[in-house]
Protein backbone atom coordinates (compact mmCIF):
# COMPACT_ATOMS: atom_id res chain seq x y z
CA UNK A 1 0.00 0.00 0.00
CA UNK A 2 1.14 3.35 -0.86
CA UNK A 3 -0.24 7.11 0.07
CA UNK A 4 -1.40 8.56 -3.00
CA UNK A 5 0.71 11.44 -3.08
CA UNK A 6 3.30 9.66 -3.79
CA UNK A 7 1.88 7.31 -6.28
CA UNK A 8 0.59 10.62 -8.36
CA UNK A 9 3.79 12.36 -7.91
CA UNK A 10 5.76 9.19 -9.07
CA UNK A 11 3.80 9.42 -11.68
CA UNK A 12 4.55 13.03 -13.16
CA UNK A 13 0.89 14.64 -11.81
CA UNK A 14 3.49 17.57 -10.13
CA UNK A 15 5.05 17.61 -6.94
CA UNK A 16 3.64 16.04 -3.32
CA UNK A 17 1.95 19.47 -2.78
CA UNK A 18 0.25 20.01 -6.39
CA UNK A 19 -1.02 16.83 -5.73
CA UNK A 20 -2.74 17.54 -2.39
CA UNK A 21 -3.87 20.59 -4.80
CA UNK A 22 -5.67 18.01 -6.90
CA UNK A 23 -7.06 16.23 -4.07
CA UNK A 24 -8.48 19.35 -2.34
CA UNK A 25 -9.95 20.35 -5.94
CA UNK A 26 -11.99 17.27 -5.84
CA UNK A 27 -9.88 16.11 -9.44
CA UNK A 28 -8.93 12.84 -7.77
CA UNK A 29 -11.09 9.33 -7.82
CA UNK A 30 -10.05 6.30 -6.55
CA UNK A 31 -12.44 3.25 -7.57
CA UNK A 32 -15.31 5.65 -8.61
CA UNK A 33 -14.93 7.37 -5.32
CA UNK A 34 -13.64 11.30 -4.98
CA UNK A 35 -10.54 11.19 -2.50
CA UNK A 36 -9.17 14.51 -1.38
CA UNK A 37 -7.37 12.91 1.58
CA UNK A 38 -3.45 12.91 0.45
CA UNK A 39 -2.49 10.60 3.26
CA UNK A 40 -5.06 7.69 2.07
CA UNK A 41 -3.45 4.69 1.36
CA UNK A 42 -3.91 2.62 -1.96
CA UNK A 43 -2.70 -0.85 -3.75
CA UNK A 44 -1.54 1.21 -7.02
CA UNK A 45 -1.65 -2.22 -8.94
CA UNK A 46 -4.98 -2.77 -7.64
CA UNK A 47 -6.99 0.73 -7.19
CA UNK A 48 -8.52 2.24 -10.66
CA UNK A 49 -6.84 5.89 -10.54
CA UNK A 50 -8.69 9.03 -12.20
CA UNK A 51 -7.14 12.39 -12.41
CA UNK A 52 -9.62 14.76 -13.91
CA UNK A 53 -11.75 12.41 -15.32
CA UNK A 54 -9.05 10.42 -16.97
CA UNK A 55 -7.73 6.93 -16.02
CA UNK A 56 -4.33 6.77 -15.45
CA UNK A 57 -2.02 3.95 -16.21
CA UNK A 58 0.05 2.83 -12.88
CA UNK A 59 3.68 1.49 -14.01
CA UNK A 60 6.63 1.65 -11.74
CA UNK A 61 9.06 1.12 -14.58
CA UNK A 62 9.79 2.59 -17.60
CA UNK A 63 11.66 0.67 -20.96
CA UNK A 64 12.64 3.21 -23.52
CA UNK A 65 14.81 2.73 -26.63
CA UNK A 66 16.80 5.71 -28.09
CA UNK A 67 18.64 6.04 -31.40
CA UNK A 68 21.05 8.28 -29.70
CA UNK A 69 22.31 11.34 -31.65
CA UNK A 70 25.85 12.63 -31.53
CA UNK A 71 26.82 15.14 -29.26
CA UNK A 72 24.85 14.03 -26.36
CA UNK A 73 26.65 12.45 -23.17
CA UNK A 74 24.94 8.80 -21.94
CA UNK A 75 24.46 10.56 -17.98
CA UNK A 76 21.46 11.71 -16.18
CA UNK A 77 23.25 14.95 -15.32
CA UNK A 78 25.91 17.02 -16.93
CA UNK A 79 27.29 20.88 -16.12
CA UNK A 80 28.15 20.93 -19.99
CA UNK A 81 26.00 18.66 -22.28
CA UNK A 82 22.85 17.63 -22.82
CA UNK A 83 22.52 14.56 -21.64
CA UNK A 84 19.79 11.00 -23.09
CA UNK A 85 17.91 12.29 -20.26
CA UNK A 86 17.44 15.62 -21.65
CA UNK A 87 15.52 14.93 -24.70
CA UNK A 88 12.90 13.20 -23.19
CA UNK A 89 9.23 14.46 -22.67
CA UNK A 90 8.44 15.71 -19.71
CA UNK A 91 6.23 12.78 -18.49
CA UNK A 92 9.47 9.84 -18.62
CA UNK A 93 11.14 12.87 -15.56
CA UNK A 94 9.57 11.93 -12.14
CA UNK A 95 10.57 8.06 -13.32
CA UNK A 96 13.77 8.89 -12.39
CA UNK A 97 15.65 7.29 -15.96
CA UNK A 98 18.68 6.26 -16.51
CA UNK A 99 20.84 4.86 -19.40
CA UNK A 100 22.10 1.23 -19.27
CA UNK A 101 25.17 1.40 -19.83
CA UNK A 102 27.38 4.12 -22.08
CA UNK A 103 27.67 5.24 -25.13
CA UNK A 104 30.16 8.13 -25.78
CA UNK A 105 29.33 11.47 -27.20
CA UNK A 106 30.38 10.63 -30.14
CA UNK A 107 28.42 7.43 -30.96
CA UNK A 108 25.47 6.85 -32.09
CA UNK A 109 22.73 4.16 -31.76
CA UNK A 110 20.90 2.17 -29.63
CA UNK A 111 20.75 3.46 -25.90
CA UNK A 112 17.61 1.77 -23.61
CA UNK A 113 17.27 3.98 -20.80
CA UNK A 114 15.12 2.69 -17.80
CA UNK A 115 14.69 3.35 -13.99
CA UNK A 116 14.61 -1.13 -13.32
CA UNK A 117 18.04 -1.35 -11.45
CA UNK A 118 17.59 -4.84 -11.52
CA UNK A 119 17.71 -5.56 -15.04
CA UNK A 120 19.75 -2.43 -15.55
CA UNK A 121 22.49 -4.89 -13.71
CA UNK A 122 21.93 -7.95 -15.12
CA UNK A 123 22.44 -6.50 -19.02
CA UNK A 124 25.59 -4.63 -17.65
CA UNK A 125 27.30 -7.78 -15.63
CA UNK A 126 29.94 -9.39 -18.05
CA UNK A 127 29.17 -12.81 -16.61
CA UNK A 128 25.94 -12.59 -18.05
CA UNK A 129 28.03 -12.18 -22.11
CA UNK A 130 25.21 -9.82 -23.27
CA UNK A 131 25.93 -9.10 -26.90
CA UNK A 132 26.62 -5.18 -27.85
CA UNK A 133 27.21 -5.13 -31.86
CA UNK A 134 28.53 -2.03 -33.20
CA UNK A 135 28.68 -0.64 -36.56
CA UNK A 136 32.05 0.99 -37.15
CA UNK A 137 34.31 2.80 -39.83
CA UNK A 138 37.99 2.62 -39.06
CA UNK A 139 40.82 4.79 -40.49
CA UNK A 140 42.94 1.57 -41.77
CA UNK A 141 42.75 -1.01 -43.71
CA UNK A 142 41.39 -4.40 -41.30
CA UNK A 143 43.06 -7.53 -42.35
CA UNK A 144 43.15 -11.04 -41.45
CA UNK A 145 45.33 -10.79 -38.32
CA UNK A 146 43.01 -8.52 -36.89
CA UNK A 147 40.61 -10.68 -36.84
CA UNK A 148 42.09 -13.24 -35.28
CA UNK A 149 43.46 -10.78 -33.05
CA UNK A 150 39.95 -9.91 -32.32
CA UNK A 151 38.69 -13.43 -31.28
CA UNK A 152 41.52 -13.74 -29.04
CA UNK A 153 41.06 -11.28 -26.95
CA UNK A 154 42.33 -8.09 -27.36
CA UNK A 155 44.93 -6.58 -24.79
CA UNK A 156 44.12 -2.71 -24.48
CA UNK A 157 46.10 -0.18 -23.21
CA UNK A 158 45.80 -0.54 -19.20
CA UNK A 159 46.24 -4.53 -19.83
CA UNK A 160 43.25 -5.85 -19.68
CA UNK A 161 42.65 -8.72 -21.73
CA UNK A 162 39.54 -8.27 -23.71
CA UNK A 163 36.63 -10.72 -23.93
CA UNK A 164 36.75 -12.81 -27.45
CA UNK A 165 34.98 -10.35 -29.72
CA UNK A 166 33.62 -10.97 -33.16
CA UNK A 167 35.55 -8.21 -35.84
CA UNK A 168 33.60 -9.13 -39.51
CA UNK A 169 34.43 -6.95 -42.52
CA UNK A 170 32.08 -5.46 -44.47
CA UNK A 171 34.48 -3.28 -46.87
CA UNK A 172 38.11 -2.78 -46.70
CA UNK A 173 40.48 -0.66 -48.64
CA UNK A 174 43.57 1.83 -48.25
CA UNK A 175 41.10 4.65 -47.34
CA UNK A 176 39.75 2.93 -44.84
CA UNK A 177 37.37 -0.13 -43.42
CA UNK A 178 33.43 -0.95 -42.70
CA UNK A 179 33.08 -3.12 -40.45
CA UNK A 180 30.89 -5.36 -37.13
CA UNK A 181 31.93 -5.47 -34.08
CA UNK A 182 30.39 -8.04 -31.07
CA UNK A 183 31.47 -7.90 -27.87
CA UNK A 184 29.73 -8.67 -24.58
CA UNK A 185 31.73 -5.96 -21.87
CA UNK A 186 31.23 -2.35 -21.64
CA UNK A 187 34.45 -0.90 -20.43
CA UNK A 188 35.22 2.42 -21.27
CA UNK A 189 35.95 3.55 -24.91
CA UNK A 190 36.12 -0.65 -25.45
CA UNK A 191 35.70 -0.41 -29.15
CA UNK A 192 38.05 2.61 -29.69
CA UNK A 193 40.31 1.28 -27.39
CA UNK A 194 40.35 -2.13 -29.19
CA UNK A 195 41.13 -0.89 -32.83
CA UNK A 196 43.78 1.55 -30.62
CA UNK A 197 45.23 -1.81 -29.77
CA UNK A 198 46.20 -3.13 -33.43
CA UNK A 199 46.95 0.75 -34.50
CA UNK A 200 43.75 1.73 -35.87
CA UNK A 201 41.12 4.34 -35.50
CA UNK A 202 37.54 4.35 -35.24
CA UNK A 203 36.21 7.51 -36.71
CA UNK A 204 32.27 6.46 -36.70
CA UNK A 205 30.68 4.36 -34.22
CA UNK A 206 26.86 2.99 -34.30
CA UNK A 207 25.26 1.05 -31.93
CA UNK A 208 22.93 -1.29 -33.39
CA UNK A 209 22.08 -4.26 -31.12
CA UNK A 210 22.09 -5.05 -27.68
CA UNK A 211 20.90 -8.63 -26.61
CA UNK A 212 18.25 -9.69 -28.57
CA UNK A 213 16.86 -6.09 -28.97
CA UNK A 214 18.24 -3.98 -32.49
CA UNK A 215 18.41 -0.72 -33.63
CA UNK A 216 14.84 0.24 -34.70
CA UNK A 217 15.19 1.79 -38.37
CA UNK A 218 11.90 3.92 -37.42
CA UNK A 219 13.86 5.96 -34.72
CA UNK A 220 15.92 8.68 -36.50
CA UNK A 221 18.58 10.36 -34.59
CA UNK A 222 17.53 11.48 -31.35
CA UNK A 223 13.58 9.78 -31.25
CA UNK A 224 12.82 6.73 -28.82
CA UNK A 225 10.12 4.86 -28.06
CA UNK A 226 8.67 2.57 -25.27
CA UNK A 227 9.84 -1.00 -25.35
CA UNK A 228 6.73 -2.99 -26.07
CA UNK A 229 6.00 -6.05 -23.51
CA UNK A 230 7.15 -8.74 -25.30
CA UNK A 231 10.85 -6.95 -25.81
CA UNK A 232 11.18 -6.48 -21.95
CA UNK A 233 10.12 -9.61 -21.19
CA UNK A 234 12.88 -10.85 -23.72
CA UNK A 235 15.98 -8.15 -22.08
CA UNK A 236 14.16 -10.17 -18.71
CA UNK A 237 15.23 -13.60 -19.87
CA UNK A 238 19.04 -12.09 -20.99
N1 LIG B 1 32.94 1.48 -27.37
C1 LIG B 1 33.41 2.74 -27.52
O1 LIG B 1 34.60 2.96 -27.70
N2 LIG B 1 32.53 3.74 -27.45
C2 LIG B 1 31.21 3.56 -27.26
O2 LIG B 1 30.47 4.53 -27.23
C3 LIG B 1 30.74 2.25 -27.13
C4 LIG B 1 31.62 1.22 -27.17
Amino acid sequence: MERIDKVLSNLGHGTRKEVKGLLKKGKVEIDGIIASDSAMKIDPDKAVIKVSGEEIKYRKHIYLIMNKPAGVVSATVDNHDETVIDLLDEQYHSFKPFPIGRLDKDTVGLLLITNDGELNHKLIAPKNHVDKVYYAEINKFIDEKDISTFKNGVVIDDGYKCMPAILEVLSANENGSEVMVTIQEGKFHQVKRMFESVNKKVVFLRRISFGPLKLDESLSEGQYRELTEEEINSLKQV
